[in-house]
């Protein structure tokens, strides 16, 4: 039985730049009976679309086959989307997001007016569904930043020489030529686990840096979180774990070991302290255990001897912008964003939930708030394109409405106020442009204190597509 996402919505088909006519065709959601057709369907819009990835999409642990929505003409689909359902680390908080995957309306039908109708119904079922944000990396941005989507660069890689790496690797002596500190191997399948607590190390980084021994349950008896620094990946439950290793959407996977090579299910006496998730020459994902930052090295020694080996020169690795290694990658003479452009595909984001948004975050303004020594109680709106929303900053906590902004209060435009809210604006360059408006010296000091710039980068390996054709 499909459901209309909303039947009231309605698009324009232009049969000419002359003729135009107002077509009822509503969204409705798919149903397991119309996968065979939809991935016909993206066979033939999506030139790289992959059988092996249509399948993996159906195996992800989130999904379910209401959440693509077609237009039909007749019993034919003419457009598709697929919303993608993922938790997202932001800070100390966890944040509901719905990504935007496979938005492709049929050749003979594109221009008229179906695209933008399937993304505003997909818009609004992210919304009805809780999510707060909306993310896509796509290589059609000009289309979403249309509909209202905005830039938010999530990337963050480095490219550089193969052999000049490794020759700083070694006049560092971050790695040694015959005595190895760490064992490095393929991942064997139960060693997931593993990666799951190095991912949690990095991820939600604790300020009690303790030593977190071997065994089954070291994932268990990480140190308790106290500050998370990463804004921007996403929480990996142990399911959405084996669905991303067997989605294989990548080409090699790299353990590092300290100690012998013993095959253990318990790391009782070696235990893994780094995993790097390659494919072709891009290092998609690098991580060590805090307490062995070493083995990051030696991982990276290995993919490089790796990329040597099949005639690779050039290594490009991905990670936060803080990453020690970039250093490395900047003195073997590495390039990344902007100077490397080639990439093709840009993020873009869209706040689906302004006030929900920042409720969600009202623990973190509360604490931006005394760490800044601002006085309570106090008041800050935002004028967003006729939109108001307040922030209420109280004795006892924050919190966010939409019922006015009160005497101190920012204008902006809903572009810079997302990248407000996601610590993305340039705040020197939004006041020089008249973009950003303070109503009050107060509302500048506290829009400065509460929203300060954040380093924000998602994994490419949770949206790369397999491209194996089966
Ligand atoms: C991108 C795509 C979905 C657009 O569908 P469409 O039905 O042609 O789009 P619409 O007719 O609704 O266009 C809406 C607006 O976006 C504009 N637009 C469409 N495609 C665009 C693009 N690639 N870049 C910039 N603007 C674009 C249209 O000109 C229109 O503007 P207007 O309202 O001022 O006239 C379609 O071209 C497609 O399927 N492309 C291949 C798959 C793809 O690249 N998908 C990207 C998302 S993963």
């Amino acid at each position: 039985m499909e459901r209309p996402a909303d039947p009231t919505l309605v698009f324009r088909q232009r049969t000419s730049e002359a003729t135009r006519r107002r077509v009822r065709l509503p969204a409705v959601a798919a149903n397991a009976a119309d996968h065979a057709t939809i991935d016909l369907f993206l066979q033939s819009v999506f030139p790289g679309h992959s059988t092996a990835e249509f399948q993996a999409s159906l195996d992800d642990p989130f999904y379910e086959p209401q959440d693509r929505l077609l237009l039909r003409q007749r019993r034919r689909i003419v457009a598709h989307v697929r919303l993608v359902h993922r938790a997202m680390h932001f800070g100390a908080v966890v944040i509901p997001i719905t990504g935007i995957d496979r938005l492709g309306v049929a050749a003979e039908f594109r221009k008229r007016g179906l695209g933008g109708h399937l993304l505003r119904a997909a818009e609004a079922r992210m919304e009805s569904e809780g999510a707060l944000l909306g993310v896509v990396r796509t290589a059609s941005p000009g289309f979403f930043r249309r509909a209202g989507w905005v830039d938010c660069p999530a990337e963050s890689y480095r490219r550089a020489d193969a052999c000049a790496l490794l020759a700083r690797l070694w006049d560092r002596r971050l790695i040694h030529r015959r005595r190895r500190r760490f064992h490095i191997r393929p991942l064997l399948r139960w060693e997931y686990p593993a990666l799951a607590r190095i991912y949690a190390q990095n991820i939600l980084q604790s300020q009690l840096r303790r030593k977190v021994g071997p065994g089954p349950d070291a994932a268990l008896r990480c140190p308790p979180i106290i500050g998370c620094t990463a804004h921007g990946p996403l929480e990996r439950t142990e399911a959405y774990w084996k669905w991303l290793l067997d989605r294989r959407a990548f080409g090699q996977l790299f353990v590092a070991l300290e100690g012998l090579e013993l095959l253990e299910i318990d790391e009782s006496k070696t235990r893994v302290v780094g995993y790097a998730v390659a494919r072709g020459a891009e290092i998609l994902e690098l991580m060590a255990a805090p307490d062995c930052p070493r083995a990051a090295a030696e991982l990276l020694a290995r993919c490089c001897c790796e990329g040597v080996e099949n005639g690779r020169h050039s290594i490009i690795l991905h990670a936060p912008r803080s990453s020690r290694l970039f250093r490395l990658f900047d003195e073997a003479g590495g390039v990344g964003p902007p100077q490397d452009s080639d990439r093709g595909e840009t993020d873009l984001i869209r706040l689906l939930d302004p006030v929900g948004m920042l409720r969600r975050l009202s623990g973190e303004f509360d604490r931006r708030a005394s760490a800044a020594g601002l006085t309570r109680p106090l008041e800050l709106g935002f004028f967003v394109e006729g939109r108001k929303y307040r922030l209420e900053l109280g004795l006892e906590g924050v919190k966010a409405d939409a019922r006015g902004i009160g005497r101190s209060y920012l204008r902006l435009n809903r572009a810079d106020f997302t990248r407000l809210v996601l610590g993305q604006l340039d705040w020197d360059a939004a006041v020089a442009d008249r973009r950003l408006e303070c109503s009050t010296a107060l509302a500048a000091a506290a829009g400065r204190a509460l929203f300060p710039r954040l380093p924000f980068w998602r994994p490419p390996w949770d949206d790369l597509p397999n491209t194996e054709r089966t």
